[in-house]
């Protein structure tokens, strides 16, 4: 059985209520950092510990913590990323829904780490249900002199507050949200600056992940050294993977990072294989905005290597070859899934949330799922998938966030791995599926 750091305790009955975390040492890393480390030492431990975050881009934690400018009178801020509105990615309502305080005692240990007097968890609208459990777990920690002034005695003090979002997926990129906490429409923002010089209210401010943040107590109970001994090269620690699509077992899991691709999909411990004993035909392996791998190269890379879930090894070989850990949305799809339809709703879902601030995006991805509705529909023509190439490489690199790359990168890999199901479209003029 895997190491868990975010799951470990996730069936205990009742563990949203404090005193049951508290019962199994809930608040014993606050405790250790506020009376053992200083804040400098806390930002130390979790750049030694290898953590990098959850929220897709996998930058060190540590590093990005390290940046933020203290020379500033401003105050700063941490802020929570719990938007959670990538296609195939579900794992951070876990953590609020059934494990809240490991979220809020991660909170208090990176604010203290930042000198943060405030702090926010930003968290998508819908899930309203995961708000009231947050925000009553807010309140008990408050009763419990876990927030508020002085906490546990000591001369630290933080507010933590719940900030319900109001159902964009841009607000999910770490600019837009801080323009839609501020209460403005959620555009992302130019960078640089980044947020840790001029983030919330033109202050420093650092935004993490959900999964990143709540691994944060278990780095400081068992030191950095413990946590950087799991994983593989760069890739440190556990990691939380929703997977679904055409699994016997969909569900969130998590994973010892470094863990093959197959054993991940075949074996009953995770995911139990392909549904019906049906054959692997791809996996679109960190949520719907990296290249999707056809079977052979997601369980194997180029060089013939078993692919391992890690950051190294799934981005290995680049965009020909490889895709991106990303978010950990791992979906899978067996022989019967045809890959345009697929393209299509995940093109829709771009257009749809694009801001429409840039015009390679806005336009981009209106004409990318128009054309894969004619490919589809059977009015395509051969000369429509060159174009949809051709679109997807003026959009990628060209825009002010990556929404633009989120959505061109899945159209230009589907094309080059499946080209010829596209072209069965085109000559059918049906959908073979
Ligand atoms: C369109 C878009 C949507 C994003 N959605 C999320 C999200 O829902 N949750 C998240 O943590 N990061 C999301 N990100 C990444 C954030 O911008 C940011 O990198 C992340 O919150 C930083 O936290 P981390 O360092 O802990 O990963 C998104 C990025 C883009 C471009
Ligand atoms: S890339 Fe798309 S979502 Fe991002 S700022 Fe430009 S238009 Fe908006």
């Amino acid at each position: 059985m895997a190491t868990q750091i975010l799951l470990k305790n996730i069936d205990v009955p009742g563990l949203t209520d404090i005193h049951v975390y508290k019962g199994l040492g809930g608040y014993s890393a606050l405790e250790k950092a506020l009376k053992n480390f200083t804040p400098d030492q806390v930002t130390e431990e979790v750049k030694k510990s290898g953590l990098r975050g959850r929220g897709g881009a996998g930058f060190p934690t540590g590093m990005k913590w390290g940046f933020i400018d203290k020379q500033s009178e401003k105050p700063r801020y941490l802020v929570c990323n719990y938007d959670e509105s990538e296609p195939g990615t579900f794992k951070d309502r876990y953590i609020g829904e059934l494990n809240p305080h490991q979220l809020i005692e991660g909170m208090i240990i990176g604010s203290y780490a930042l000198g943060a007097k405030s702090a926010y968890i930003y968290i998508r609208g819908e899930l309203f249900y995961v708000i009231k459990i947050i925000e009553k777990a807010i309140q008990e920690a408050y009763k419990n002199g876990l927030l508020g002034n002085n906490i546990l005695g000591s001369d630290y003090s933080l507010d933590l507050y719940c900030h319900p979002g109001a159902g964009a997926y841009i607000c999910g990129e770490e600019t837009a949200l801080l323009e839609s906490l501020e209460g403005k429409r959620g555009n992302p923002r130019i960078k640089p600056p980044f947020p840790a010089i001029v983030g919330l209210y033109d202050c420093p401010t650092v935004v993490n992940n959900v999964e990143t943040i709540a691994a944060l107590p278990w780095i400081i109970t068992n030191g950095s050294a413990a946590y950087s001994a799991i994983g593989i090269g760069n890739s440190k620690g556990t990691k939380l993977i929703s997977a679904c699509g055409h699994i016997n077992k969909p569900g969130i899991y998590e994973i010892e990072l470094g863990l093959p691709v197959e054993e991940f999909i075949y074996s009953d411990e995770y995911c139990g294989g392909i549904i019906n004993g049906n054959k692997l035909k791809a996996v679109v392996a960190g949520g719907s905005s990296v290249p999707i791998l056809p079977a052979e190269l997601i369980l194997k890379t180029a060089a013939g290597e078993p692919r391992l879930m890690s950051y190294e090894s799934l981005a290995e070989g680049g965009f020909k070859t490889g895709t991106m850990m990303g978010s950990g949305g791992f979906i899978v799809m067996d022989h019967t899934t045809c890959i345009v339809k697929n393209l299509l709703t995940f093109a829709r879902f771009y257009r749809h949330e694009s801001c429409g601030q840039c015009s390679p995006c806005r336009e981009g991805t209106s004409w990318m799922e128009k054309i894969l509705m004619r490919i589809e529909g059977g009015q395509g023509t051969m000369k429509d998938i060159d174009l949809l190439v051709n679109i997807a490489k003026h959009v990628e690199g060209n825009t002010i966030c990556p929404l633009g790359d989120a959505a061109a990168w899945p159209v230009a890999s589907a094309i080059l791995h499946f080209r010829e199901e596209f072209e069965e479209h085109v000559k059918l003029q049906k959908c073979p599926f």
